[in-house]
């Protein structure tokens, strides 16, 4: 018997099993074999929530929650964060390795050459309500590119693979511009490929009548930061909404557009714009203790704390923090962030948050930032979907490389009536 194993005694039959321990788990399908009879299906495990299940292997990206460490495929987020470019990382978490001086240049070009859209898909977005929320005009686009490009269902063509990845890539930026000006009733500025990725971006939200957009080098930079800090998080809700639709093999549009759907929640990439939304709630520093007296009495969350993994600061809640001061140098001081500040000292010594061990995450500064860069609180999970999208398609990718992966398809606990005669309505 191999020490890595765990030796499981069934009381109600005195069986014993032996179960081997793999990478610190135990393979669920080994428990099948723990009957109380033949009769039996044999053990599950129930795991709402997936609190404690591994779901895939990945080597994408790695958290250790209680260290706060974060990196992804070996590299430090924080040295990422001030050396590389957000398409740098983007090409780092979907292909495995940095590229270098060559491959990065042809992927540039390559995203660059992409970042226009059908007209017809340019029309389905004026089709949208005039006040229709950004993130619903993003979940839906995307998930509309599949009729585009219908090529994309094949997925066992690596070569179509990337072409999509890239597309999608190029492509967001622009839906998401096109999505901010939708809502102000301004005519969509279609992409200017002198820029970079994230001057690109701006252009497409910020250029009126100037023949070019010239995007603020700092706030420029700042923002391919961010892009970096929120590009993947490994197995969060929205990954795993990629993972689920993927494994149906569904195309890669599809796939993300249920991934953004499952972060526009306010519990997930929803929350940097619910931060705000409360920020401006409490209205001034002297009312956070009243606000932190109600949230201890289950009134509320305080949005942008707490993490099922980081169990310690988030390490992407301290960049961003540093990072605040670099943009305010440009915008002028966030009125907001002196509470936030409040809040956050407040909180670090509270019982309640210590006990609990909830501290900020990725969402306390960021919605920070976006709003002294003129962005409206609700574009703030559109800035989040963006670089996501990296993150996603790279999860994507692994999955459908994968030979241990298939359709996705848990178990359940039925709970139901046993099976019951039907009554006809008169006699009911
Ligand atoms: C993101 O998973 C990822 O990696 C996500 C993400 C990514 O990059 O993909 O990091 C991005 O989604 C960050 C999280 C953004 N969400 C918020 O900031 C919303 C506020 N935070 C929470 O609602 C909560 O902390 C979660 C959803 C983030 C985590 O929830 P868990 O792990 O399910 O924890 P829980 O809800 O079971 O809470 C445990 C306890 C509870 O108290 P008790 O029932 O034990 O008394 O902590 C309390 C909760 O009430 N709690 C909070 C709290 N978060 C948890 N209490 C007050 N304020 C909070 N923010």
């Amino acid at each position: 018997m191999s020490k890595d194993s765990l030796t499981i005694t069934d009381n109600r039959t005195g069986k014993t099993y032996d179960v081997p321990i793999e990478n610190g788990t135990i393979p669920a399908i080994a428990l099948r074999k723990i009957k109380k009879d033949e009769t039996d299906f044999g053990l599950m495990t129930y795991d709402p929530a997936f609190m404690n299940t591994a779901a895939c292997k990945s080597s994408i990206t790695y958290i250790d929650g209680d260290r706060g460490i974060l990196d992804y495929r070996g590299y430090p987020i924080e040295v990422l964060a001030e050396e590389a470019s957000f398409l740098e990382v983007s090409y780092l978490l979907i292909y495995g390795d940095l590229p270098n001086a060559r491959e990065l240049e042809l992927w540039e070009h390559e995203i660059k050459m992409h970042t226009y859209v059908h007209e017809n898909l340019k029309g389905f977005m004026e089709g949208f309500r005039y006040d229709a929320h950004p993130m619903s005009m993003l979940v839906s686009t995307v998930s509309a590119m599949s009729s585009f490009y219908p090529e994309a269902k094949d997925i066992e063509d690596g070569e179509n693979r990337n072409k999509q990845i890239v597309r999608l890539l190029a492509k967001m930026p622009t839906i998401a511009g096109w999505s901010y000006r939708h809502r102000r009733g301004l005519p969509y500025v279609y992409p200017d490929n002198d820029l970079s990725y994230c001057g690109n971006f701006l252009s497409m939200i910020r250029k009126f009548s100037e023949p070019k957009f010239q995007p603020d080098p700092i706030l420029e930079r700042a923002l391919d930061v961010l892009f970096i800090l929120h590009a993947d998080h490994e197995q969060n809700c929205s990954t795993t909404a990629v993972r689920g639709v993927g494994s149906s093999k569904a195309d890669p549009y599809t796939a993300v557009s249920a991934a953004a759907g499952a972060l526009s929640g306010p519990l997930h990439g929803g929350a940097n714009e619910a931060v705000l939304v409360m920020l401006r709630e409490i209205g001034d520093k002297s009312r956070v203790p009243e606000f932190i007296k109600k949230v201890k009495t289950g009134e509320g969350r305080l949005m942008g704390f707490g993490h099922r993994v980081y169990k310690s600061y988030d390490p992407r809640a301290k960049a961003i923090k540093k990072l605040s001061e670099q943009v305010f140098e440009v915008t002028g001081k966030n009125p907001l962030l002196e509470i936030a500040l409040e809040l956050e000292r407040i909180a670090l010594e509270d019982e309640y948050f210590v006990q609990r061990r909830l501290y900020p995450n990725v969402d306390f500064y960021s919605g920070l930032i976006y709003e002294s860069m003129q962005f409206p609180t609700d574009m703030f999970t559109v800035l989040f979907a963006i670089p996501r999208a990296a993150g996603w398609l790279a999860q994507w990718l692994e999955l459908v490389n994968d030979p241990e992966q298939k359709i996705s398809r848990p178990r359940q606990v039925y709970v139901g009536p046993a099976r019951r005669e039907y009554v006809p309505i008169q006699k009911r």
